[in-house]
């Protein structure tokens, strides 16, 4: 059976001293989250990596971003042995406003994410359409473009270690939620393509929703049978706020 995952994304929030601060809170709700065998984690910047790895336990620590080249002439970059070397093992790869504002295409989120499978570490792979493609309806050829490019070039055993989330950009930091019967049915036919590329082991990836979750709607996206977890961006920041996220989503 699939586990749950609840995975912050704290995009470019938080100093050291704050995400220390989080870091040292969270013994009791991963106390929670081992006891409901849910998975916990956030995703810090860079500079916060190693202050929140070193004061949690039990959480998953993860990048949100890498590059795919080990080292070079690459400023402002930072690659997989330099995160591996500080014993982090996940890493976001092509979040929406990482091909928004950085050119992140399928094809270069798909170098990364071999190179990731290939040094043991889980990428977590986001999706998902533009409120343009969504009024068009063409959320399924984007999404299955977005599944298809980046995702290829993997085995069937290395499949299974990929996360992926859907993530509408419609409906990040928006408020405007997508519906669980959306998220569902996406969430479903991408595992329908994972599927059709890799055989069973499809049935082992966790997919995750991620846009506008907040503790009042997480139950209703984990209730659907395709729906693993959510990436979570603004109410992951506040202890509160991702304690009754876990809390609502084990309801
Ligand atoms: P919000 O939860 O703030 O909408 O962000 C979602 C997101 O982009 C997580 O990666």
């Amino acid at each position: 059976m699939r586990k749950k995952l609840l995975l912050g994304n704290w995009k470019m929030n938080k100093t050291v001293s704050e995400a220390k601060d989080f870091a040292l809170q969270t013994a009791e709700l991963v106390k929670f989250a081992e006891e409901h065998n849910v998975l916990v984690g956030v995703a810090p910047t860079y500079l916060c990596l190693d202050a929140v790895k070193n004061n949690v336990s039990g959480m998953i620590v993860a990048a949100q971003n890498c590059h795919f080249e080990d080292n070079g002439a690459f400023t402002g970059e930072v690659s997989i042995p330099m995160l591996k070397d500080l014993g982090i093992n996940w890493c976001l790869i092509g979040n929406s406003e990482r091909r928004t504002y950085d050119n992140e295409t399928n094809e270069k989120c798909n170098k990364k994410i071999v190179k990731l499978v290939h040094n043991d570490m889980v990428p977590v792979y986001c999706c998902g359409e533009t409120l343009a493609q969504f009024e068009a309806g063409e959320t399924k050829n984007v999404v299955e473009s977005q599944i298809r490019e980046g995702l290829a070039n993997l085995c069937e055993k290395c499949i299974s270690k990929v996360v992926v989330a859907y993530e509408p950009v419609w409906s990040i930091g928006t408020g405007k939620n997508a519906s669980k019967e959306i998220a569902e049915d996406i969430c479903k036919f991408i595992r329908d393509i994972l599927r059709d590329m890799y055989g069973n082991a499809a049935d082992e990836v966790l997919i995750l929703y991620g846009g506008s979750v907040k503790p009042d709607n997480i139950q209703a996206y984990l209730s659907q049978e395709n729906v693993d977890g959510a990436l979570v961006g603004g109410a992951s920041l506040k202890i509160d706020s991702y304690e009754a996220m876990l809390h609502n989503l084990v309801k």
